[in-house]
């Protein structure tokens, strides 16, 4: 099939050449000229694990181009939106502006016949009003809402091998028009046994929504855990571990630490508050303030117990902060809790140097007042405290000997609690995690 993928970013990218790998013919459409020079030359304009090997072996097939001409989409039978909805500045609400004018600049290459993909996430409701605009220019096209679940870090395999396909219509029905069309997109997927459901499309729009609430409530909830645990002397990681044997529980996304952060939970629960409020549903969703709340918290948390770890001063104390980005296998730094920490540590007079093996030229970009230093030995030379807040392999494997020589004290705060403490007291150092002793 021919098709369109409107919005090259983390999510389009991705997508473009994961259909093109599915063997369809893909063009992938954006405004942002750098961005498509790049995917142009096969190289992704973002870190993300497996995709400059996908884009390299697409381009000796033909099948996968970008460009930044929308009349591109003219001859596709399927075109996705895939354009990001960020949160609104000073606000909680979703910015629908990239939405809006993806749809409207595509409306005039539409056939009768034609499907318009939604992927972005967007707020309830949205879905309708766009498929009205696309009616009232070509009464023959259709609309579906797909949302996408992909993780960053593990996207490619999130796209091609996804836990489930939602499709939104009209009308709920399995009998659609566009069902047929998209079945035959994903023909691969489903043929592998992947389920897909067909349901309205409001019900397609809160999929998403709810699931990235339940994900964010879920580390809350562990992280509330952590702040009974240290007022109580018990260990939230043992905690974790024990309630996580419950089936109905589960220990996935039970980590207890600084906290989340990225381009999706935190504005996706800010974006479905401020939604709900608009539809008078709003105490429905109260308890996604305090989810806000618990998160926001774990940031000052760090800070404090950075203090404390500092002898009560963080004037001009030299701290190393190892990872910048929201979470390992990324590049992206959008509301990085350990960036966050980090400029706020700055802002109290510590000396910061932040190291990172991949996120290091968006930190400088977004807080250019901070040190960074993309060599691990030469980031923690004479340290006072070094902070691990993205948990990325390298971190993970430091050997807790070899580093004692290096830092000025050895004191170190396991912002993601995967260092074994007993190890790291053994060699010398004053280890203290989030939620234990
Ligand atoms: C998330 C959803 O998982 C995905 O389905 C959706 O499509 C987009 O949003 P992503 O933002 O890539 O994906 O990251 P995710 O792996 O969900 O992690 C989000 C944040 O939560 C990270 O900052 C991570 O460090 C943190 N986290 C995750 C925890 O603090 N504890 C955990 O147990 C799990």
């Amino acid at each position: 099939m021919r098709i369109t993928v409107i919005g090259c970013g983390y999510l389009g990218a991705v997508h473009a050449a994961c259909m093109a790998k599915l063997g369809h013919e893909v063009v992938g459409i954006d405004v942002d000229e750098g961005k498509i020079n790049s995917l142009s030359g096969a190289v992704a304009p973002f870190y993300e694990p497996n995709l400059n090997e996908l884009l390299e072996d697409l381009r000796e097939t033909g099948r996968l181009s970008f460009t930044t001409d929308m009349t591109a989409a003219a001859g596709s039978d399927v075109h996705f939106i895939c354009v990001g909805t960020p949160q609104k500045e000073g606000e909680n609400g979703a910015d629908l502006d990239y939405v809006y004018a993806a749809t409207l600049s595509l409306r005039p290459h539409l056939r009768a016949g034609d499907v318009v993909v939604g992927k972005s996430t967007v707020p309830v409701g949205t879905a309708a009003r766009l498929a009205g605009r696309i009616r009232n220019s070509e009464p023959g096209a259709h609309l579906v809402w797909n949302p996408e679940f992909l993780r960053e870090g593990h996207a490619v395999a999130d796209t091609l091998q996804p836990d489930r396909l939602v499709y939104g219509v009209q009308d709920g029905s399995e009998d659609h028009p566009a069902v047929t069309i998209l079945d035959r997109v994903y023909s691969e997927l489903l043929g592998a046994g992947i389920p897909r459901m067909v349901m309205a499309l409001p019900t397609a729009e809160l999929v998403k929504a709810a699931a990235n609430s339940f994900l964010a409530t879920k580390i809350s909830f562990i992280n509330a855990m952590a702040e009974v645990c240290e007022a109580s002397g018990a260990d939230v990681t043992q905690l974790a571990d024990a309630i996580g044997m419950d089936d109905r529980i589960g220990r996935k996304f039970l980590d207890a630490g600084i906290g989340f952060g990225g381009g999706c939970l935190p504005k996706d629960i800010r974006a479905f508050m401020a939604r709900a409020g608009e539809l008078g549903a709003d105490q429905a969703l109260t308890f996604l303030r305090e989810v806000d709340a618990i998160n926001v918290r774990r940031r000052e948390r760090v800070v404090e117990l950075t203090r404390a770890l500092c002898v009560g001063a963080l004037q001009d104390k030299r701290i190393t902060v190892l990872g910048a980005a929201f979470k390992p296998e990324s590049d992206d730094v959008r509301d990085s809790p350990a960036l966050s920490i980090a400029a706020e540590l700055h802002s109290q007079g510590a000396i910061v140097t932040v190291t990172d093996p991949k996120a290091l030229p968006n930190a400088a970009k977004r807080f250019p007042e901070l040190q960074y230093e993309f060599d691990t030995e030469w980031a923690i030379q004479g340290a006072d405290a070094l902070l691990l807040l993205t948990e990325w392999p390298q971190y993970r494997g430091l050997d807790p000997y070899e580093l004692a020589g290096m830092v000025g004290s050895p004191r170190i705060l396991d912002g993601r609690n995967v260092l074994d403490a007993a190890k790291w007291r053994a060699a010398g150092w004053t280890y203290r995690g989030l939620g234990r002793p």
